[in-house]
């Protein structure tokens, strides 16, 4: 009787599905009882044994005597996670004699738990969606009852899913029927507790979200404590297009991997993240030994807000640079190399100084003029160039702040934003690029065709404000869109001065 078995399942890198082939060997015959897992297991891989075992014990199944070798193939391929539990488990039963059906059109995965249940896993919406593609009908998959969810926003292939091995035993020797999952088409909450209409005042600071919402430009709030920055920051994932169904794809998969979608099939609203300034390089732009994704992935297709801007260490903003050029991140492990997508607005703030009340009307400053100048000049340089919108917020008055009149609603912000970056994509397509902010110096000059009026307007501005020709692009890049949500056929002077007033401005003392 052979002693063989051989099962299929899959391990991820970042974000692509390896298929693995799990090969079993029992040897009965053995004196010395012993469990040898061979293929480029990581310590997880080497823990399962044992979880294995007692799962296999506490199901009622008995563990076979003997020497059992497990190889997982290819063995050049780095194994991750506990994804491999299942496969292996259901090897050893089959070996055994235990499961005595055919596998072969199966693939399993799902961690073990010591009472034999199976557990939720990571990453098991890209799993589905590279492998659904590739094995249309032929294969079906075993997962986890936990990632319910997630798995029926999956359309076109055969699912189950199993609660503990001991049903998936008695599924798989058709002692019981089970049904594959059906598939849920993904639905978005339409409805958001936190509206634009809820902020009071701050004209200019909610004119520059907007701006920096249809041009996709990155930008910076300076304040006072509770003058609204967070207030405002949270609310701009609304004012963003709408969230497709291909881009909510890609950010949900993202959760997926980091193991952040508690049980739900598919984000639906664009993502806001706010790490906290203490957050290490790895937490904030992904990697750890599993590199796994960090806030700038999960912020994909949505807002990272970054409050206490001046208070991040200097290794996550030198960090942050590339990703903010390239809308994606690659990170290097050992013997991983995982990119993910890392598509974000960012969104800054700051207090003006350390103390937090310069030039606040009811507070003093207790800062000195060096503390000021050094606190501001901390974030200069290269994150600063990727800033293209500048906002200092005054302190709301009494007055405004109980006045009952109430602002746009998000909605009518969001509408006149998609139009703007309708505009856009006619116009960058032939780029490849989707927003104002992504242009370069030469691109800008192609577009922007200033009247004379314009040209002296910016000239005067280069002079008496000391624009270097970066501040200059940017000027032009935020005016552009400004003529963009006016529907305006050319960039007009007045378009430049509101975009003057967006620059980065050194506090007077
Ligand atoms: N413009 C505003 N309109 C309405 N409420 C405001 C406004 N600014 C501040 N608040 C109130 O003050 C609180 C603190 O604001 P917050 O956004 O946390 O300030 P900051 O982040 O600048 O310190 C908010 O939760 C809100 O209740
Ligand atoms: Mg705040």
């Amino acid at each position: 009787m052979s002693h063989y078995s051989k099962v299929k399942s899959v391990t991820m890198q970042g974000l692509k599905a390896i298929e693995i082939l799990v090969e079993v060997d029992l040897d009965k015959k053995a004196i010395l009882q012993d469990v040898d897992i061979v293929g480029l297991g990581d310590t997880v891989i080497k823990e399962s044994k044992k979880r294995i075992k007692s799962a296999l014990k506490n199901s009622g199944f008995s563990f076979p005597n003997g020497r059992i070798t497990v190889n997982l193939a290819p063995s050049d391929v780095k194994k991750e996670g506990s994804y491999l539990d299942l496969p292996i488990a259901v090897g050893i039963l089959k070996a055994n004699g235990i499961i005595n059906s055919s596998t072969d059109n199966y693939i399993f995965f799902g961690e073990l738990g010591l009472d034999g249940s199976v557990r939720k896993i990571r990453g098991v919406l890209p799993v589905l969606l590279q492998l659904s593609g590739k094995h249309a009908a032929a294969v079906k998959f075993i997962l986890p009852t936990e990632n319910t969810h997630e798995a029926s926003t999956v359309e076109g292939i055969e699912i189950y899913t199993v609660k503990d091995i001991r049903e998936l035993v008695l599924m798989l020797n058709g002692d019981i029927q089970k049904s594959p999952l059906s598939y849920v088409e993904p639905t978005f909450e339409a409805t958001d507790s936190e509206d634009f209409s809820d902020i009071k005042g701050q004209e200019f600071a909610k004119r520059a979200a907007e701006i920096a919402a249809a041009g996709g430009h990155n930008l910076l709030l300076r304040g006072s404590p509770g003058c609204g920055k967070t207030m405002l920051a949270r609310r701009m994932p609304g004012i963003l297009p709408s969230f497709t169904l291909e881009e909510a794809m890609e950010t949900t998969i993202i959760y997926s991997v980091a193991g952040l979608l508690n049980g739900k099939g598919l984000v639906t609203k664009r993502p806001f993240r706010a790490p906290h300034h203490t957050a290490s390089t790895t937490s904030i732009i992904g990697g750890g030994s599993d590199a796994k994704p960090g806030e700038i992935s999960l912020a994909h297709n949505g807002i990272l807000f970054m409050d206490e801007f001046p208070e991040f260490r200097r290794d996550v903003l030198e960090a942050l640079r590339q990703p903010l050029e390239d809308g994606e991140v690659t990170i290097s492990r050992a013997k991983i190399s995982a990119t993910y997508p890392a598509r974000f607005m960012l969104v800054a703030a700051q207090n003006p100084c350390p103390c937090g009340w310069y030039g606040d009307k009811t507070h003093e400053c207790t800062c000195s003029w060096h503390e000021i100048k050094r606190y501001n000049k901390k974030t200069s340089g290269p994150i600063e160039d990727r800033i293209d919108i500048f906002v200092d917020m005054p302190r709301l008055e009494f007055s405004e702040y109980s006045s009952v009149k109430s602002g746009e609603s998000t909605k009518t912000i969001r509408e006149r934003v998609e139009r703007a970056r309708k505009r856009q994509n006619l116009r960058l397509k032939k780029y490849k690029i989707f927003s104002n902010s992504q242009l370069n110096h030469r691109q800008l000059e192609e577009i922007v065709d200033l009247d004379s009026e314009g040209k002296k307007l910016l000239e005067a501005a280069v002079d008496k404000l000391k624009l270097t020709g970066r501040s200059i692009d940017k000027i032009l890049k935020v005016a552009l869109t400004i003529s963009d949500i006016e529907e305006e056929k050319h960039v007009f002077p007045r378009h430049l001065a509101e975009a003057i007033q967006y620059r980065k401005r050194e506090l007077s003392f």
